[in-house]
């Protein structure tokens, strides 16, 4: 120890008096960067232990806590660090019960809604700080009611049980989780008249044979926490910042907007959910509705069993805080590289999301080693960790309301990182001008799980060529960025859905024995995140190409067609807009290409025109937002990537087409038909406009 320190100090003695170290091209950090001596994966474990040693919902001292040490670690690395603070309506449970009457002589069954340490559980003394088991902004009430069988709650679930003559109204419907956002599942219930919902964690998605400790799979009293609010943001917010003293609406006026559930519900365990199952008579539900291996026969009601459902739960104005680092750029300080991952967790948060949190600052960290070798951004780099994502994306959505102006201005693309890793395979989803940044980035990084390939070729071989998936979601950080000021983003990760989501057993044991035993997935992520980072930020000129953008819109478009259900319906605007913004992605390229092989005029060199070309690289991406947004949701400006209301999961792009058809599919009126043709007409809009941005002319 004494020798190290001793060491450290000639170092720095010899480099005060010697020589600072002599700036090299950007292509020399950028190596050093992914290096196997500048990775460390006993930092980011160590980080990942800190940040998970007690649970850490929004609002709670616990998140102030990794709060603090994040802005610490940051601002340790030499990155100037602040707490940028909202006050956001979190709700919180106050109490909650459920019970299931049986026929006697049955005795009823009441439900202890407990998540169970086991033995030698080193987080034992602190799982009485675990949240009880809730749904965020869950409609406080009782319900009592015969319990019937749903599946996984989708509009066609309902819809079949109504074909079979099973009536749900004021009945408990008991769901399944797994395929649609839990808050469109009480939604759909809500919809089909339920007096309220009870959602399980069924084995079939989320069990085996054995569970943690011993196993990756759920335990049988493990519940899935989560959200059941629809839009995105501080709900008493809507489209402004969340800040002290700020204009909220009032709850009455929250619960009119559509945006939460006005039915009570609670998420339940498989243990609890396969004690309702077997309670239930009626006929025989159809195979794809039932359980995995092992489990009873499900049927699907109405009772025998009434449930009967109770949910308090409170409304708090509650402190939030995002940390923000900043790495000032030496050339274009006015231009914004920015990585982004939640901090708050339901309960321990290893994989979702701390992860991330511990890549991020691995990132953090080799950039600071960089700056010590003379590394300088060209622009600058921003590391948010984002505050109560889980309720809503709320910490996200409020800084990117309070700074629209500036970040539509100046960002130039975001990255997002939320479960950094879960498991083995990489996987990405982004705007298509980052597609082949992305690739070449992925063709740098060994794989962690196989030392002969790259990240890349494991990649490319389990997808079928590397497949980038798109995000029309709203599942993450992203969403403020991409949806609703129109920058370029991208999403990072491994691994994919895990069974332990969102449950008291998502814990640092979990993730060193399951999720990434040599903590090597995570150095890889870093290594990805980071380096498309570099390359954003360092590149003189922007490392977009817009010829894959108009591919997917291409494509896009031809899947629009087999869509395009009446004779009136035309598409031809579009693929003429579309045509504009290829010629104009091909012009640019080559504008570019010429620029770099060799006819580097004067013009070039004068940064001016470096400038230029880059705010329309930049741009482009804008200009596919429309300031109206989307209809009856009109946060969502992007036309091309928001969420579909009749697909909340969906990544298909052009939701306000989708949205429109939807709509006139049911109704089939002239009127319906033509508000299709307009939203395809929008879209076409948008897309000349992109064009026309590339291009940077007028007309
Ligand atoms: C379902 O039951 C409710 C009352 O329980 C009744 O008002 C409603 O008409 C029923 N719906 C159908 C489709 O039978
Ligand atoms: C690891 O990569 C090599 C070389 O690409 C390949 O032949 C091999 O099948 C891979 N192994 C596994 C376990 O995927
Ligand atoms: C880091 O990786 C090395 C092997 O590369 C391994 O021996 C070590 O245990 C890992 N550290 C942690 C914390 O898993
Ligand atoms: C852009 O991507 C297209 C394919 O999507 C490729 O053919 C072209 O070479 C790329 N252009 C540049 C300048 O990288
Ligand atoms: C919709 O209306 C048109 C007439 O306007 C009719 O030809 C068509 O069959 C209708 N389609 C459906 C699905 O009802």
């Amino acid at each position: 120890m004494l020798i190290a320190v001793a060491a450290g100090l000639i170092s720095v003695a010899t480099s005060i008096f010697l020589t600072l170290p002599q700036p090299q091209p950007p292509s020399f950090y950028h190596s050093l960067f992914l290096s196997q001596s500048f990775s460390d994966n006993n930092s980011i474990s160590h980080h990942l232990h800190s940040l998970t040693r007690r649970p850490h919902i929004a609002g709670s001292p616990a998140n102030a806590e990794a709060a603090a040490y994040v802005l610490s670690t940051l601002t340790s690395y030499g990155i100037p660090s602040h707490i940028a603070p909202y006050h956001a309506a979190l709700t919180y449970p106050l109490s909650r019960s459920l019970t299931l009457t049986l026929p006697p002589p049955l005795p009823p069954l009441e439900f202890s809604l407990r998540q169970e340490i086991y033995a030698g559980d080193p987080y034992a003394a602190v799982a009485g700080e675990v949240t009880p088991t809730f749904h965020a902004y869950a409609k406080s009430g009782a319900a009592v009611g015969p319990a019937v069988y749903v599946n996984y709650g989708r509009v066609e679930d309902f819809a079949a049980l109504a074909a079979i003559g099973v009536n749900i109204s004021g009945a408990v419907a008991v769901v399944r989780y797994g395929k649609i956002y839990r808050g469109d599942i009480v939604m759909n219930a809500q919809a089909a008249g339920a007096a309220g919902a009870v959602v399980f964690t069924d084995r079939k998605d989320y069990g085996g044979e054995r569970w943690f400790p011993d196993d990756r799979w759920m335990p049988p009293s493990g519940v899935q926490v989560g959200s059941v609010y629809t839009a995105r943001g501080d709900p008493t917010t809507p489209g402004w910042p969340s800040t002290e003293g700020c204009e909220r609406i009032t709850e009455e006026e929250v619960e009119k907007s559509g945006e939460v559930p006005l039915i009570p519900s609670l998420p339940v365990s498989w243990a609890d959910g396969d004690a309702i199952m077997m309670s239930m008579g009626g006929r025989v539900a159809d195979e794809d509705w039932q359980g995995g291996k092992g489990a009873g026969v499900y049927r699907v009601g109405p009772g025998p069993g009434v449930l009967s459902l109770n949910y308090e739960g409170e409304q708090v104005i509650t402190k939030i805080e995002n940390v923000i680092g900043i790495i000032h750029g030496a050339e274009e300080p006015d231009r914004y590289v920015i990585l982004g991952n939640h901090r708050d967790a339901w309960t321990f948060g290893a994989v979702d999301p701390n992860s991330g949190t511990s890549c991020l600052l691995e990132v953090a960290r080799r950039m600071w080693k960089l700056r010590k070798k003379g590394w300088k951004p060209r622009r600058t780099i921003l590391f948010c960790n984002w505050d109560a994502e889980e309720y809503g994306l709320i910490g996200s959505v409020e800084w990117v309301e309070e700074n629209r102006e500036m970040l539509a201005s100046r960002a130039v693309a975001y990255l997002n990182v939320d479960v950094a890793v879960s498991g083995a395979g990489f996987a990405t989803s982004a705007t298509p001008q980052l597609d082949e940044l992305l690739v070449q980035s992925a063709m740098q990084v060994m794989d962690p799980d196989n030392s002969s390939q790259t990240i890349y070729d494991s990649w490319a071989s389990s997808t079928g060529g590397a497949k980038i998936g798109r995000l029309g979601g709203a599942g993450s950080d992203y969403s403020a960025f991409l949806q609703h000021i129109g920058v370029p983003a991208a999403d990072i990760g491994m691994g994919g859905g895990y069974p332990v989501y969102h449950s008291m057993y998502d814990d640092f044991v979990w993730m060193s024995k399951f999720g990434d035993p040599m903590f090597r997935r995570h150095a890889a992520v870093a290594s990805i995140w980071g380096s498309v980072a570099l390359r954003l930020a360092d590149g003189v000129i922007l490392p977009f190409n817009y010829t894959s953008y108009a591919h997917e819109l291409q494509k896009s478009a031809e899947e629009l067609k087999g869509q395009v259900l009446h004779k009136s319906l035309t598409l031809v605007p579009m693929f003429k807009s579309i045509n504009e913004f290829k010629k104009a992605a091909a012009h640019i390229n080559d504008e570019i290409k010429q620029a770099l092989e060799g006819s580097w005029t004067t013009m070039w060199k004068d940064g001016q025109k470096v400038r230029e070309v880059n705010d329309r690289l930049m741009m482009a991406e804008r200009a596919f937002t429309d300031r109206e947004g989307l209809k009856e949701r009109s946060w969502y400006k992007h036309l091309i990537y928001a969420p579909a209301n009749h697909n909340g999961y969906g990544s298909t792009s052009f939701p306000g087409i989708y949205d429109a058809i939807e709509k006139a599919k049911g109704v089939n009126s002239t009127e319906s038909w033509r508000a299709v043709q307009h939203e395809i007409w929008r879209v076409a809009r948008v897309i000349s406009q992109a064009a026309l941005c590339l291009r940077g002319d007028l007309t």
